[in-house]
């Protein structure tokens, strides 16, 4: 298996937890340091390569690393950037939707491709429930969640017509406390980055398609669906 977005965070803590688990795991990210750690804990069983998803040589990185291990079965998608921008401020908005948008793509097109040639696969994408409305304080970061969300269905609904066995796993956490939400964050029902993870591996291990995390966020993502536009429009969040 592999975890794009493993050096911190969400990413991170699925990573080390599955290695505690004694799976063979390779990992990526832009900065080297947390990834070495991560080998650290198990030299014979972690695999990693330095990958930014915006860069030219990103899909030979991640080509290679698969198959250093050779050859995985799960690719988990958790790169991702994210911030408020209430001021809208341009750079905040286009680089939020380069990585969040197409390097996601680009991610994905390569995953796809991966498990269409290898007979079979599972998808996994670290998405948000920010995808489920547009949220005024964060506009290209829950456009970017609900892009992604519509992507891997669009992809399971593909790979199931042209007869692949690839699986899909869209999980979609509420608030966690990671280096994403910066310095002591104080958001509501902020969740621990290991409690996030551990649901996200037995969801993975369930193989569910949607995987809102956690049961408050359920309540709060139902809520919001039954929302009209003209309340939602006038709603402080
Ligand atoms: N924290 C939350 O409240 C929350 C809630 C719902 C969903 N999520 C989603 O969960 C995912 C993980 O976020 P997190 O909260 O764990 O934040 P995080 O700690 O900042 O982790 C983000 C990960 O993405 C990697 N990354 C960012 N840009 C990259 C690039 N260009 N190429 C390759 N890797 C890149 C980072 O590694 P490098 O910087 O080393 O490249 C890091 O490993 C994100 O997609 C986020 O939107 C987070």
């Amino acid at each position: 298996m592999l975890i794009l977005g493993a050096s911190s965070g969400i990413g991170g803590e699925v990573a080390r937890q599955l290695i505690g688990m004694g799976w063979t795991v390779s990992v990526a990210a832009r900065r080297e340091l947390p990834l070495q750690s991560l080998k650290a804990l198990a030299p014979s069983r972690v695999e990693y390569a330095v990958v930014d998803i915006m860069a030219e040589d990103a899909v030979s990185r991640l080509q290679e690393l698969a198959e250093r291990t050779g050859g995985i079965d799960l690719y988990i998608h958790a790169a991702g950037i994210g911030s408020q921008n209430r001021e809208l401020a341009l750079p905040i908005e286009e680089s939020t939707v380069s990585t969040n948008a197409v390097g996601f793509t680009r991610a994905m097109n390569w995953a796809y491709h991966y498990f269409e040639r290898q007979g079979g696969g599972h998808i996994a994408v670290i998405s948000s429930i920010a995808g489920t409305k547009g949220l005024g304080p964060a506009p290209a970061y829950s456009a970017t969640k609900a892009f992604q969300a519509n992507y891997i269905e669009a992809l399971e609904q593909l790979a199931r017509q042209q007869g692949h066995a690839i699986r899909f796993t869209d999980i979609r956490p509420g608030f966690v406390d990671t280096p994403l939400l910066g310095e002591n964050p104080t958001y509501p029902m902020l969740m621990s980055a290991k409690s996030v993870a551990s649901s996200i591996i037995k969801a993975l291990i369930r193989e569910e398609d949607v995987k809102v995390i956690d049961w408050r966020y359920r309540i709060l993502v139902f809520l919001w669906r039954l929302l009209p536009r003209w309340i939602w429009k006038r709603m402080r969040i």
